[in-house]
Parts: C-alpha cells; structure tokens; sequence
C-alpha cells in the first residue's frame, strides 16, 4: 500500500507492507529502540536482539500471525503486529518458538538486568488470562521510531492489522500497555481501545464488531 503524497514532507511519505524474514534485524533495532516504555531501551542491553525474539519475530513466523512494516527512505521505520487468536499463538509460542530460544538462553543468563529479564520472559512466559482470551481473543503490538512517529502511520498500521485479524475472524482484541507508557495507552483509547477493570489495569481491550472499516 502506497500512502503520501508529493506534497508532502520526506518523512510522510512511506509505504505499509508485510514483513518477512528479511526484516528481522529491522524488527530488532525498532523493538530495542522503543522498548523501555516506548523509549529506547538500548541502553539497558547488551544483547540487542534479547527484545525482538520475544516481541516482535514471533510474529513473522507463527500461524495466523499478522506483521506489517512502515518503510520509507531511511529503510523500516516501525511496526504493527498481531494473532487473531492469541491462545492459539501462546501454545505455539510455547511450543515451537521459544524452546530453541531457551537452549540459547539458558536460565540464569544474560548480564544485565534488563537481559536477565529477557531470559526470564524466554522460560516462564505469563500466560493471558483466559478471561481476556475469551471476550478479547486477538493481541497486537506496535512501535514506531520517533522519525516515524505523529505522522498517523501507527493508525494506519494498526487499522490494516485489525482488519486482517477481523478477516480471520477474531471477534476483540487486547493490548498490554506498560504502566509507565502515558503516550502509548492515550494513542491505543484514541483507536477505541478501553479498559476494563475486571481485567487488569495494564490491559486495554476493544470489541471488532461491526467490523472495522479499512
Ligand atoms: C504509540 C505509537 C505506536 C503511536 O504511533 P504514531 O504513529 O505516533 O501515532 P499516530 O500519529 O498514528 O496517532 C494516531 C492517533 O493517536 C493520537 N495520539 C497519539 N499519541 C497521542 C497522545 N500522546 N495523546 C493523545 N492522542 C495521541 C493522535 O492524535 C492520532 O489521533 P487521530 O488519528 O484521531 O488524529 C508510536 O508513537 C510509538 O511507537 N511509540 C513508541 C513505542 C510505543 O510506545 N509503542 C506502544 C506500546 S503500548
């Protein structure tokens, strides 16, 4: 998808497409840059790719999965991703994704503290509740660097994605939204996500009926 326009500045003009495997370094960077509570957490890693392997590459491999990149000039400036079924992906994540990840990562590892919770995220990942599961089955992420930032690509990004999880037939969806993120939660309730108090403060959730408009 093609969205700009001549007249506008470099930095509005980008393109929105499906990430591949070839992004996975991209996928890295964005994921360590907007990782301390949409802040660059480069600082607290030494191991820059700790954040991406949990967070965002799942996400281009498992079933279902929805990954969609913004790119423009200075190459891919930001992500949206999501599952439709977010239990589905859990069991798959736990099965297939993270076991080789936790050979590479044994328990104890990593050397910082921020590494060392990585690692711990890898071998004892929390489950969603299955309260949320059931009202709100599909779950989304999405991080954009500052370049990026306040020019309506994370709408647009999260729009596509939510469309294509109604395509696949999810019926609400839920977000995880760091405590310490004021901009990120005031951007996810801008998109119609709510919370519920019965679920957890740090969750916002948001039904996809009727559907959502593209
Ligand atoms: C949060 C983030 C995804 C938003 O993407 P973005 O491209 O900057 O946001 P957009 O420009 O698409 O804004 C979409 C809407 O949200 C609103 N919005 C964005 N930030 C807002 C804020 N701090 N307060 C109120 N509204 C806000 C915009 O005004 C806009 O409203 P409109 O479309 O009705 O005019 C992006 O800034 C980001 O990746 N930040 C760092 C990582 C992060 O925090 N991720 C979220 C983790 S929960």
């Amino acid at each position: 998808m093609w969205v700009g326009g001549a007249l506008g500045s470099v930095r509005s003009v980008a393109t929105i497409r499906t990430a591949t495997v070839e992004d996975t370094a991209s996928l890295h960077d964005v994921c360590l840059r907007t990782g301390a509570a949409g802040e660059d957490a480069t600082a607290l890693h030494e191991d820059p790719h700790m954040l991406g392997l949990f967070w965002a590459d799942p996400f281009v491999h498992a079933p279902e999965a929805v990954a969609l990149v913004v790119e423009d000039a200075e190459g891919v400036g930001g992500y949206a991703v999501g599952v439709p079924d977010t239990g589905a992906f859990e069991r798959w994540r736990d099965e297939v994704w993270l076991p080789p990840l936790r050979r590479r990562y044994p328990r104890g590892s990593g050397r910082t503290p921020a590494d060392a919770a990585a690692v711990r995220l890898l071998h004892e990942p929390p489950p969603t509740d299955p309260a949320v599961l059931r009202r709100y089955p599909a779950h989304l992420h999405a991080d954009l660097l500052p370049r990026v930032q306040g020019h309506g690509w994370g709408r647009r990004l999260v729009e596509d994605v939510l469309a294509r999880l109604v395509s696949a037939g999810a019926t609400g969806a839920h977000v995880g939204v760091d405590p310490r993120n004021a901009r990120g939660r005031a951007f996810w309730q801008r998109l119609g996500f709510t919370p519920d108090a019965g679920l957890g403060e740090h969750l916002l959730v948001r039904g996809l009926r009727p559907p959502v408009t593209r």
